[in-house]
């Protein structure tokens, strides 16, 4: 029901109890003051009768004296002197004309019968049975509207009369007047008044309803008012303009402080939307696995990175309790529902878990600074932290720093070494011309020194080339198309060394963003490798995969495989066991992987063969980090010494 629709209901229900309370008290006076005044009147009227028939029966008995002995005599004798006297049934009859009220008089004996009556057909008949007038004057107002409105009776004002003051026998008077009274006299006077009164009542709740309806209008109107001025206001935040300004007008007042409370809401969310996705891009990007529970232990903050630590998402933990996420049965697991519910912090301890990872937690209990009572927790907070991937992102800043002071160095140390050469070269040329053919010992040296030379300046030409800064021309490629053109070009190899290579590639394209040119140079130094492994011929299988984050080349012979003592320098620039090699091969392989963020790995049975996993992040991972997708246990690659 609407607000208005109430008010007026309510005004009008108000209206409507007061008028009819008020209508009803009235209505009880006024009857009852009717009813006393009828009764006052008549009973006058009684007693006036009551004197007049002591009259007549002076007179009577003076003109027929009677023994009173004799009830019989007595009677007939009173009968006949209230009858003849004249002053009496004057007195009655002018009553009958012109009282409105009265039905009828009469004037019983001792025992009940009547002896005179306006009703001469009642005359030496019984009492009729009447209720009395004092039930009307005693009644309650509804017995009254029940008399006004309900059938028509006669009730009777009585008064006895007793003869020389005394009353005759068994304590009843000597003779009774008796006046009947209409209850319709009521209904005569009250009818009207009472249609009057229903109608005005009615106008009444009628004018009510008016009133009410615009009293409803008017006490609304400020909220109409101000719920136009919060539209004028949502308007004007549309476009812009708001027009401020002060008012003495309450409601004008009003809607300027919600135009305030609005504006200030609209800052507070703007605040909190931006902390929002701050922290949202804090939990994604964190290294850390961060979990922050509320006080009945749910998880309402989570890191992306808790994934690693417990292998269950970011979604599947939100929302749920501590006792549902961690499991008692693991190291980690026992390690912090054991403190969260002693209510117990745990300070960078170090475990290591089920799977040989090595883990530092910790627990605060957040308390609420403003409670008198401390040990009341507002939350905790749980922060993993993985030791072996800090480690690992030490040792390969250590590296890259390495890789970049060593690439300085012997770019410097080679454009030093080259001028040098280039002098020695052109002083050889100027010596072997100075000789002239003369001496043919002397120039079988110089040729040999020319020749070191050049080995020389092909040495620091490559060493040079090696650490020079690579600029990649990355574009996104099928690595399929890589592999396959990678065995093409070494097919003239495989021929010559008889080895059957078998490669096993997806269907579906496989998109990564690199180098061609420098993938195919890395990819083909592992397969020639695979191959020349392979001394009597043998097979060589090669292998694309990709699973959703990163793709790897597997490269497997059935070679001599790689001695253990040997297996930390193949990496290593010029580290080579073949009589023509120069061992630059898979450094420049390890190198170029790296660039790409990928890594190399390698595992090798001497007498059986060996295999090389290159592997590359795919084009929709923007998380280039590879240490956390290969699986525990494989040997990652080695650094090169170079
Ligand atoms: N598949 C393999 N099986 C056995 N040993 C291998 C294999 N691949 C590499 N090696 C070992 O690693 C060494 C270094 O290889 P690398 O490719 O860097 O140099 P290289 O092959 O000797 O010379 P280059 O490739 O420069 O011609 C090799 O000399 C060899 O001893
Ligand atoms: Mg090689």
């Amino acid at each position: 029901m609407r607000l208005k629709t109430k008010l007026v209901l309510a005004i009008t229900g108000l209206v409507f109890v007061m008028v009819t309370v008020l209508s009803i008290l009235y209505l009880s006076q006024l009857l009852h003051q009717q009813v006393e005044q009828s009764f006052s009147s008549n009973d006058i009227l009684a007693h006036q009768i009551v004197f007049a028939t002591r009259h007549a029966l002076e007179i009577g008995f003076k003109n027929h004296p009677v023994d009173s002995k004799h009830p019989e005599e007595l009677r007939k004798s009173v009968a006949v002197s209230l009858r003849e006297d004249q002053g009496l049934s004057a007195m009655l009859n002018s009553v009958i004309r012109y009282s409105p009220t009265v039905f009828d008089i009469s004037i019983a004996d001792w025992n009940g019968l009547i002896l005179v009556s306006t009703d001469v057909g009642q005359n030496d008949q019984p009492v009729p049975p009447r209720p009395d007038f004092s039930e009307m004057r005693n009644g309650t107002l509804v017995h009254l509207i029940q008399a006004v409105f309900g059938k028509p009776r006669v009730y009777d004002v009585s008064l006895g009369a007793e003869r020389n003051g005394e009353r005759e026998q068994n304590g009843k008077p000597f003779l009774t007047v008796r006046i009947g009274i209409r209850s319709s006299f009521l209904s005569n006077s009250f009818q009207p008044w009472l249609i009057g009164a229903f109608t005005f009542s009615g106008v009444a709740i009628l004018g009510a309803l008016l009133v009410s309806a615009f009293v409803a209008n008017l006490a609304l109107q400020p909220l109409t008012q101000i719920s136009e001025r919060l539209d004028a206001f949502a308007q004007a935040e549309m476009t812009g303009e708001l027009e401020s300004g002060y008012s003495s007008d309450a409601v004008v007042q009003v809607s300027y402080k919600i135009e305030r409370l609005g504006r200030r809401m609209r800052n507070v969310e703007e605040v909190f939307s931006a902390l929002k996705e701050n922290l949202d891009q804090i939990m994604t990007n964190l290294e850390d696995g961060i979990l922050l529970f509320t006080r009945d232990a749910r998880a309402v903050l989570v890191s992306d990175s808790v994934e690693r630590f417990l292998g269950m998402g970011r979604n599947q933990i939100l929302g749920v309790e501590i006792h549902e996420i961690f499991d008692r049965t693991t190291v980690l697991g026992s390690t912090v529902r054991d403190a969260f519910d002693a209510g117990v912090s745990i300070v960078q301890e170090e475990i290591t878990t089920e799977t040989g990872r090595r883990v530092q937690i910790s627990l605060d209990f957040i308390h609420d600074d403003h409670q008198a009572d401390r040990r009341q927790t507002l939350g905790a907070l749980l922060t993993l932290h993985d030791l072996e991937s800090v480690r690992e992102i030490e040792s390969e800043l250590e590296l890259s720093r390495r890789m970049a002071a060593i690439g300085r160095l012997t770019s410097g140390v080679g454009h030093e070494v080259k001028n040098p050469i280039n002098a020695i070269v052109v002083h050889l040329e100027l010596l072997r011309n100075k000789l002239d053919g003369s001496d043919d010992r002397a120039l079988r040296h110089l040729e040999i020194i020319q020749s070191e030379i050049q080995r020389l300046d092909r040495v620091v030409q490559t060493l040079v080339d090696f650490s020079r800064p690579v600029e990649l021309q990355l574009q996104e490629q099928d690595l399929r198309e890589v592999v396959s053109s990678v065995l093409l070009l070494a097919s003239a190899e495989f021929e010559t060394r008889d080895v059957q290579v078998t490669s096993l590639l997806p269907d579906s394209p496989v998109l990564a963003k690199i180098d061609s040119d420098l993938m195919k140079q890395a990819l083909l130094n592992v397969v020639l490798n695979g191959a020349q492994a392979m001394a009597d011929g043998g097979k060589l299988e090669v292998k694309l995969n990709a699973d959703g984050r990163i793709a790897t080349i597997s490269i497997r012979d059935h070679g001599e495989g790689i001695p253990e003592e040997i297996r930390q320098k193949i990496f290593d620039l010029y580290f080579t066991t073949k009589r023509d090699g120069s061992g630059i091969g898979l450094a420049m392989t390890y190198r170029i992987l790296q660039l790409h963020n990928g890594q190399v790995d390698v595992q090798s049975q001497p007498g059986k063969g060996t295999t090389f996993v290159l592997a590359l992040p795919l084009s929709n991972v923007t998380d280039v980090r590879l240490r956390n997708f290969l699986p525990t246990g494989t040997a990652l690659s080695k650094e090169p010494r170079g």
